[in-house]
């Protein structure tokens, strides 16, 4: 009727109509405020000593450890396809009380950098710094009494950071949470002459439910839990002030981990520092999404490019995802 026509003139008037810088993709791919490409993405790789073959893991479709002996040939792949950067995890077949093997000059840490840097020089090759998957108990540091020893932790944390830098890694990435270990690294670092060295730190790590096929994947099940060193879940202040304190420490990048459950932090630490930041998305979300995908129920692509928008979104820098390859492989947008 007239009168309902009347009535839109007037009411376009009187609100905004966002639909117009919707109505084409090209209008839509120069108002995007946010977009993810391979300069921002680390992608995290299980290798194993000792094996032949690949083993895939089951919790985490698509991923799989690779064995040592197969890894400058994968490195090489990865490096082929499009990733730019690495995160290496050790699956140890050489645990011991305090994860000794970790620091040795020949261990398996050591072995799979200096592997990876010879493979292709100009892929940034980071080191988790840990123990938990190189303990007999699984926990992140030297137990003492069934309780994590921060202290004594803090001294083989700066012989294993400077075993992977004697071993070519470009960054060294300490994730035990144990208090001062930014700190103690970097002080270590700088007296044995690595000062230009940068430390990544999992600043605001959670003890979270998501790390479980990672820790499939790593053989690093520790016995209990580590609510004693990781932050609680619930606390989101806490986790910043594990930021700061890390940032103090001489952090060059921090990192908020897992992603999705924790953009609040991942915001309000983009909000209150300069700091280059890291988000992971850590196993248990990338498993989310593949079997969600595999049961039908979303659409995988989809989902790849709107949880790392999001991160990107909340003011991530980088970003940890085990998708890494397949954007590499299809694309992002
Ligand atoms: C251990 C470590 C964990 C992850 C990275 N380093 C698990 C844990 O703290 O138990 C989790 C990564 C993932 O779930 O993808 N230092
Ligand atoms: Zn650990």
């Amino acid at each position: 009727s007239s009168h309902a026509s009347k009535e839109s003139d007037a009411s376009s008037q009187q609100f905004r109509r966002f639909h117009r810088l919707r109505s084409s993709p090209q209008l839509r791919d120069l108002m995007r405020e946010n977009t993810v490409t391979m300069n921002d993405l680390i992608y995290p790789i299980f290798v194993e000593e000792e094996i032949d073959r690949f083993v895939p893991i089951e919790a985490m479709p698509g991923i799989f450890r690779i064995p040592e002996r197969r890894l400058a040939r994968e490195v090489k792949a990865l490096a082929k396809e499009g990733i730019k950067a690495l995160m290496l995890f050790g699956v140890s077949h050489h645990k011991d009380h305090t994860g000794s093997d970790s620091w040795a000059a020949n261990g398996l840490l050591s072995r799979m950098v200096r592997c990876a840097k010879n493979a292709a020089p100009e892929m940034v090759i980071i080191a988790d710094c840990c123990f938990c998957g190189y303990t007999s108990h699984g926990h992140c540091g030297v137990l003492h009494c069934d309780l994590i020893d921060n202290d004594l932790t803090l001294q083989n944390l700066t012989s294993q950071t400077i075993a992977a830098a004697n071993a070519g890694a470009d960054i060294v990435a300490p994730s035990a949470m144990m208090d001062g270990q930014v700190t103690a690294i970097r002080r270590g670092l700088d007296e044995a002459g690595f000062t230009n060295l940068p430390i990544m730190a999992y600043s605001s790590k959670f003890a979270s439910g998501f790390y479980g096929p990672f820790r499939a994947a790593a053989d690093c099940e520790p016995k209990g839990d580590r609510n004693t060193y990781q932050v609680d879940p619930l606390n989101g202040r806490e986790a910043l002030n594990e930021s700061f304190a890390d940032e103090q420490e001489g952090a060059d990048i921090l990192m908020v981990k897992p992603g999705l459950c924790y953009l609040d932090v991942l915001a309000r630490l983009r909000d209150q520092s300069n700091t280059p930041i890291a988000a992971y998305q850590v196993s248990g979300e990338y498993a989310m999404i593949k079997f969600a995908a595999k049961a039908g129920a979303i659409d995988e692509h989809r989902l790849i490019r709107e949880t790392l928008g999001a991160f990107k979104r909340a003011g991530a820098d980088l970003i940890l995802t085990y998708f890494a390859r397949d954007i590499a492989r299809n694309g992002f947008a």
